[in-house]
This record gives C-alpha cells, structure tokens and sequence, in this order.
C-alpha cells in the first residue's frame, strides 16, 4: 500500500472520504499524531490493531467532532462528565465513561467503558467534522514505540501500512492527553498527560493515581504498561536531586566511554550547560523553567538521538508538579525499569 501525505490545506476532504470508506488516516492532534478509523466500523478499527501491532486487548480513544456527539458513543453522562468537558474540551483530557451500543467492543477491547475525548486542533477538527462519524484513533506509532509528533514519525512507524497522513506540522504539546476515568469513586488518573493533576484537583476535588483494575476484562488500563513509548537504545533514568543526578550522570558517561560505549544524553539546556561532557550526543530539550517546551520536544529529541543508535541513553527525572508528571511517566515507561534512585527518592 502508497501511504499518500496529504497537506492540512487541501487534503482534508480526501482523508474523509478514505476513512469513510474504511481506511486507516493518520492526522495531527494537539498532543501527538493519531491513527484514524470509523469508531463505528468494527474491521476499520481492527485495521487499526493490525497496522500498529497493538494487541487487541489495548483499548482505543474516540475522537469527538463536539460535545453534541458524545450521547452517539457513551451510555449516560455523568454531570462531573459536562463539568469536565466546559473547562478542558477541547483539549488533552480523556473521559473514561460508559460505553454506548453503538461502539464496537473491537474499539474498547471487549470493555463496558469507552475513553472519549475532543481534540484541539484545527486538522483534527476539519477532519472530524468533514468525516461526521468519530474517530478511534490511538498514537500513530508501532505498538511499544515513541508516539510521532510529526508527520515523518508517523510514516518512519507506518509508511506502507495506512492510506494516508494529514501533514499539520509538529504537534503543539507533544505529549498525549491525560486519561481520567469517570466510572470509578474518586476519579481516578489512568494516564498523566496535557492537563495537569494540579488542574483536575482543582476542578473536581479528590483524584486517585494510577492503575486501577477496569471491569469487563478485569486489566489495568494497557497504557500503563512497562516498555511503552520506548527509544530502540536502552534509556536509563536517574531519580534524584538536581546535583546528584548530574554527578550520576556525569560518572556514568565517562565509565561508559572508557568501556568505549557510546552515550546519548537527554538533557535541559541548564544541565547541558552544567554537564559539559565531551565525546557524546546530546539532545537538548529546552529550558527547565518551561516543561511545555520540554514536552513539545521531548519525543522529536528521543527520536533523534536514538536515530543516531548510541548504546545507551542517559537521562533524569524532572519532578512531579504540573506538565512535569506527564514527562516523567513517559520517560520511567521508555526506561522499562532501567530506573536508578538515589538517596530517598
Ligand atoms: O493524546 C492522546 O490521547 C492521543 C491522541 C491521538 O488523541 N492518543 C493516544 O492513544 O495516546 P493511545 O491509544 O496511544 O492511548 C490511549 C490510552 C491507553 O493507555 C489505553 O489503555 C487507555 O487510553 N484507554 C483507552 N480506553 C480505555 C478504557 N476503556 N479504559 C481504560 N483505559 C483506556
Ligand atoms: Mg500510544
């Protein structure tokens, strides 16, 4: 199969007519570039688990032209639902509700919930709109691997594979939405993402963390699994103070090198400049005092110094307030357990 990159300008028509028809179209969101199919056309979206490699027990999101269509694919809303959808939709937030009849069990994997959301962005929205059905689409990656934020991370993953991509340029935030399920008391936040914790607390009161079993085929919320947005080079992740962490890092670069290994670094602006290690790739990834631009590059750096295939990638954790939760969840998944802590962290 051509994977045929259509332009935001003039391919919007033409991507809805393929997805109307069946086919996979992969298009840019606010947060990372998703893969397109009828969310109400059960071999459209087996289409999907197949391009990606994803295992059918993954369940994917339904992308919402506006909130006027959420009765088409839940079974009730809840107030907390609207509350949530007037402050945050469009936007980075993903509602876990009651599925409607209306959504295959390929699209939840076999669940009686459904995630939901209204992406913010212009070419999703033309899309979404133009195509008038909504849209199962989960992160245009392979299954396990970084989530694309541009139109060539999507086809380096599935040029070949689906009908087109919709090139909108780099996606704003750059990281994926956040995921609050709704059908258990409290709320609870299956995935940090594009809005914050901070901001959720704020507008709702007591959230829990993390994995939490869902009903039906009784798993944790599969995004919540180790090896998830994975670089191909082993990614090591030191947890600790600002100093201790650059100490680690900077013993570890020279013992790896004398070893004659090759290192990539991850690293803020600040901590490249404290670090100044000679003999390795460094990817920069913005300044510390502004996580947006850390998470608007974090996936694009990853790529880039994995492209380059060092034997292993360094970095550190960022901290745990605001956008800075996303990232580090992100980056302890792309880990998968390569996590060293130092002192009480
Ligand atoms: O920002 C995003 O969320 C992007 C863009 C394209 O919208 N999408 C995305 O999809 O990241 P995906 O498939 O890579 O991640 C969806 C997450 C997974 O962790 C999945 O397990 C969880 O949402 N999820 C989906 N349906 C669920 C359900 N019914 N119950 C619990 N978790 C669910
Ligand atoms: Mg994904």
């Amino acid at each position: 199969m051509q994977t045929q990159v259509l332009t935001a300008a003039t391919g919007i028509a033409l991507a809805a007519q393929l997805l109307r028809q069946g086919q996979l179209v992969a298009f840019p969101t606010e947060t990372v570039y998703g893969l397109g199919a009828d969310a109400l056309c059960a071999t459209a979206v087996a289409a999907i688990f197949a391009a990606k490699g994803r295992p059918a027990e993954d369940p994917l999101i339904v992308h919402l032209a506006e909130l006027a269509d959420l009765p088409q694919v839940v079974a009730s809303v809840p107030p907390l639902a609207y509350q949530l959808a007037a402050a945050f939709w469009p936007g980075p937030l993903t509602l876990i509700l009651p599925r409607g009849p209306a959504v295959p069990l390929a699209v939840t994997a076999g669940r009686d919930t459904v995630a939901v959301r209204i992406p913010d962005h212009p070419v999703a929205r033309a899309l979404l709109a133009a195509t008038g059905r909504p849209l199962a689409a989960p992160s245009a990656n392979r299954f396990g691997h970084t989530s694309p934020t541009t139109a060539a991370h999507v086809l380096a993953d599935l040029d070949g594979r689906i009908a087109a991509v919709l090139d909108g340029g780099p996606t704003p935030i750059g990281v994926e939405s956040s995921v609050l399920d709704l059908t258990t008391h409290p709320p609870a936040l299956l995935r940090p993402g594009g809005v914050s914790l901070e901001q959720l607390q704020a507008l709702i009161g007591t959230v829990a963390l993390g994995p939490r079993p869902t009903s039906g085929a009784g798993l944790v919320a599969p995004g919540l699994i180790e090896r998830h947005y994975a670089p191909t080079s082993s990614l090591w992740l030191v947890v600790s103070q600002r100093d201790g962490a650059l100490e680690w890092l900077r013993t570890r670069t020279q013992a790896e090198l004398v070893a004659g290994r090759r290192v990539g670094l991850l690293l803020t602006d600040e901590d490249a400049a404290a670090l100044a290690t000679r003999n390795v790739d460094i990817e920069r990834l913005g300044s510390c005092h502004t996580p947006a631009q850390i998470a608007h590059q974090l996936y694009a750096a990853l790529r880039a110094l994995d492209a380059r295939r060092p034997d292993l990638i360094l970095t550190r954790h960022l901290g745990s307030d605001g956008l800075n939760r996303a990232l580090s969840d992100r980056l302890t998944r792309a880990a998968a357990g390569r996590v060293v802590r130092l002192d009480d962290h």
